[in-house]
């Protein structure tokens, strides 16, 4: 498999159960080789340009788990040490850990055992989740003063700062699917563009002739500016800082995405004044699994206004909480004659 998509199919498969962990990841020199329990999806393999091969690899047995170090190293009571997470999210050198309250007061020696073992220059504790119309996660630092993460997945570089934004590891597989649609000279609008989320692995991978993308949060679009500028994909992505409401123009889109979570719905008058006859829309909602897929499908229909809507592909994203989803539905809207 190519190496710029091995870590990012490697935390998919590790998330499915599927990462054989007795054994070691083969990192030749233009190839990376991971051992699996079961034989992954084939559009997953096709999605990071991997294939199926059958081979020997080295045992484990002399590598020790990180947890293990740093419940070692961890200057807290013997008796509370069960409880420090075995999971994290790692971008870079910065990770967010989740702690336990019966570990309240031991977050600094806790912090400074997970930065000395995995290498980090920060360690945040998540308080709250994410929240609010810029989806800002509220986060605590125990460790460190430079919050500011690089993380490099699929081989496209995201900056941002974790301490006030978000980056959903469990998007992974929807940014990587975005990596690979295919879209030679397409004009697009990314109506919730963030630092990049799905901008990024457009224009680095494919060929729009622009992506217009429009982020509310001036702290997000700084970080977009940034990022477009790490990828060098400047001539592709114009980042707009602003409400997508303001957007100007119709039937003007080849594509519009929809990276946003419950109220999205209420933006599609504008994806679809935005669309092109024939366009698509990347349409994502959070939906009640019980409502699953009629309630997005609906949603989309009820703004068409006399045209029709070709769905042209329903995934679930992730599980987003109890009995929830996150979905995304592909649909070519053809606009009323
Ligand atoms: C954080 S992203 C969602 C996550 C993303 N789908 C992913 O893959 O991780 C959503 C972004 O939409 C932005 N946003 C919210 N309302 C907006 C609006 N009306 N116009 C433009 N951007 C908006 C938020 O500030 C946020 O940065």
């Amino acid at each position: 498999m190519r190496r710029k998509s091995a870590e990012a199919l490697r935390k998919t498969i590790a998330r499915a159960g599927m990462l054989d962990k007795s054994h070691m990841i083969v990192d030749d020199d233009d190839e990376v080789v991971i051992p699996v329990l079961s034989m992954p999806p084939a559009d997953l393999l096709r999605d990071h340009f991997a294939m199926a091969v059958e081979r020997d690899f080295p045992t484990r047995e002399a590598m020790r788990d990180p947890i293990d170090d740093i419940r070692d190293r961890a200057a807290i009571p013997e008796d509370l040490k069960h409880l420090l997470p075995d999971k994290w999210e790692m971008f870079g050198d910065v990770a967010i850990i989740k702690l336990d309250p019966r570990l309240d007061g031991y977050e600094r020696e806790i912090a400074e055992a997970y930065a000395s073992v995995l290498g980090l220059k920060a360690v945040l504790k998540d308080l709250l989740g994410i929240s609010g119309q810029f989806r800002t996660p509220t986060t605590k630092v125990l460790v460190g003063t430079d919050t500011v993460a690089t993380h490099i997945e699929n081989g496209v570089k995201y900056r941002f700062d974790a301490e006030n934004i978000m980056f959903s590891s469990g998007n992974v597989e929807e940014r990587i699917r975005m990596a690979g649609v295919k879209c030679d000279g397409e004009f697009i609008v990314d109506m919730f563009a963030g630092i990049g989320y799905f901008s990024l692995p457009l224009a680095v991978y494919q060929k729009p002739s622009k992506i217009v993308a429009c982020e509310i949060n001036p702290v997000a679009h700084r970080y977009l500016v940034e990022n477009v500028r790490l990828n060098h994909v400047e001539k592709l992505i114009e980042p707009i800082l602003g409400d997508n409401r303001d957007l100007a123009g119709k039937n003007l889109a080849d594509r519009v995405i929809m990276g946003y979570v419950k109220t999205t719905h209420e933006f599609l008058p504008v994806a679809m004044r935005l669309l092109k006859d024939g366009g698509i829309v990347h349409y994502h909602e959070t939906c009640p699994n019980e409502l699953l897929p009629l309630r997005p499908i609906q949603r989309i229909v009820d703004h068409l206004h006399g045209g029709r809507a070709e769905i042209l592909r329903f995934k679930v994203v992730k599980s987003y909480a109890p009995g929830v989803s996150h979905v995304v539905i592909d649909a070519r809207i053809f606009k009323p004659s």
